[in-house]
């Protein structure tokens, strides 16, 4: 019997999650049956969106998040020991996979990553790169010339759209929170202008970078930036409504926003809120974004970072100071 690990959320989050908002368990794994594999997690991910959706799960729970573990036994024949898989099994580290329909994706073996690293799979070649691609091209529908914004830029999905904009020939501004994430995105990523949307302000900074105004906004954090980046939209602007991550410690009861609709009307803007999931099915099209952002990446055109917590005992610690924004690309555990 193999003895796993996994935390177990046992009271509902209020503002900032704490550390005893979560339990380590100790469980045994069942024993295989026909169909199944068990999994040994060696990356673990976390994202925003397990703060979010915690407003409307009931407590206790667990099994969030992705992971890319390595099969240790097997009675599917799909699924070989060795094999490197992509499952949503959560912040735990050896899970018996019985379903391979999981509640955020489906179980899919690691696509050729062509000899780029694993952790990948949870980032630019994984949700949030799948995010990036689709949730940019097939809403924003960017041309060349035209200006985009991108706030969150310097995360795991902003860091990507910016990149693949500058590849469609774009002028891209992207807003993130701290001076180190401001060069990064300029001197490595290539972004034509990056602000710190803490210390600047924000409206005078974007007409100086825009003068003449905003075609398209990749909108991850909500709040009073994006109405700021609102007001200089250009007419008939493009909006493509990723992430609010500005308020996912607010009381949602209490959520606000300043008015963003006089700007819709009168600059005519199309505002798309997505999930990625919208790829998966009834298509699966997530294999053509991974090949792509993989072509992308060994061609240099697209620059990749992880920031790497260690152990499973720091899931937490990563977790908190991502949405903190202590991460600059993907906040990534590697499971020791
Ligand atoms: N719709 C979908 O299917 C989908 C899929 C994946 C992700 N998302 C959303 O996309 C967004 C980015 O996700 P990600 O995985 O790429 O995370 P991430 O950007 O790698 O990490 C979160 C970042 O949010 C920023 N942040 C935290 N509080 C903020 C605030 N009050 N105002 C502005 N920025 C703040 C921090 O960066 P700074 O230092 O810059 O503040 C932090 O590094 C999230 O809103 C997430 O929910 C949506």
């Amino acid at each position: 019997m193999v003895k796993a690990r996994k935390y177990v959320v046992k009271r509902n989050f209020q503002g900032v999650p704490k550390k005893d908002d979560f339990e380590i368990v100790e469980y045994e794994l069942p024993q295989l049956k026909t169909g199944h594999f068990s999994v040994k997690a060696e990356w673990i991910s976390v994202d925003p969106y397990m703060r979010s959706h915690s407003i409307s799960r009931p407590v206790p729970y667990d099994q969030f998040g992705f992971q890319v573990g390595k099969i240790t036994e097997s009675k599917n024949p799909d699924f070989p020991v060795g094999c490197r898989v992509v499952t949503h099994k959560g912040w735990c580290d050896y899970s018996v996979v019985t379903n391979l329909k999981e509640a955020h994706s489906n179980v899919y073996i690691v696509p050729d990553l062509q000899g780029l690293p694993l952790e990948l799979a949870l980032g630019a070649l994984g949700m949030p790169g799948v995010t990036a691609y689709f949730g940019f091209l097939e809403i924003c529908k960017p041309k060349a010339g035209e200006t985009v914004v991108v706030s969150g830029a310097a995360g795991a999905v902003g860091a990507i759209v910016g990149q693949i904009a500058k590849i469609k020939g774009c002028r891209v501004i992207g807003f993130a929170g701290s001076d180190d994430k401001v060069q990064w995105l300029e001197k490595e990523l290539g972004f034509d202008k990056a602000i710190n949307y803490k210390t600047a302000d924000v409206s005078k900074a974007l007409k100086d970078a825009a003068p003449n105004g905003v075609d398209c906004y990749f909108d991850n954090v909500g709040g009073e930036l994006t109405t700021a980046i609102y007001s200089q939209m250009n007419l008939y602007g493009r909006v493509s409504l990723c992430g609010c991550i500005s308020s996912y410690n607010e009381d949602p009861t209490t959520y606000k926003t300043t008015s963003l609709l006089p700007f819709i009307i009168l600059k005519q803007l199309k505002v798309e809120g997505f999930i990625v999931s919208r790829w998966s099915e009834p298509e699966n099209r997530w294999p053509e974004a991974i090949a792509t952002l993989a072509q992308w990446i060994k061609e240099g055109k697209i620059k990749t970072r992880s920031h790497v917590t260690e152990g499973f005992d720091k899931i937490y610690d990563a977790f908190v100071g991502m949405l903190a924004g202590e991460n600059t690309g993907k906040a990534v555990v590697k499971v020791l």
